[in-house]
């Protein structure tokens, strides 16, 4: 299955009674481990988390530790970019070349790396000498 097959058949899964808006994100790890999740609202609404976060909660609980393909979809006019937060929660996992690509539900695409999505991120070697 391909990594936007594996988002696009999480999304269904999405749990959105309040934006009706569904997203899901597949992650391919190092390991070639495939990992899905989609975003889960909370009735405080701020409690909800983003697709991309259930997914790297899953890759982390499959014990996988380095991203290096990311599939975000929805159904939308142009290909949905992660929010900042995700930006920054991929960037733990995610060297500057992996690959992030943004996708609808009716075939467009946007591949960016990591770099490109967070340029100048503040990483996990930043603090190598703590
Ligand atoms: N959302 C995601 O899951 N990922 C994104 O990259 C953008 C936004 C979700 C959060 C919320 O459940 C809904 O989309 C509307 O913001």
């Amino acid at each position: 299955m391909s990594l936007l097959e594996a988002a696009l058949r999480v999304r269904e899964n999405a749990y959105v009674p309040y934006s009706q808006f569904k997203v899901g994100a597949a992650i391919r790890a190092r390991s070639g481990a495939v990992y899905p999740g989609c975003n889960v609202e909370n009735v405080a609404y701020p409690q909800g988390t983003c697709a991309e976060a259930g997914a790297i909660a899953a890759m982390i609980a499959g014990g996988d530790t380095e991203i290096v393909e990311v599939c975000v979809v929805a159904d939308a006019p142009a290909p949905v970019p992660p929010c900042g937060g995700c930006r920054q929660k991929l960037r733990e996992f995610a060297g500057p070349d992996a690959q992030i690509t943004m996708a609808t539900t009716d075939g467009q695409t946007l591949t960016m790396t990591m770099e490109q999505l967070l340029p100048g991120a503040f990483a996990p070697d930043h603090m190598s000498r703590a």
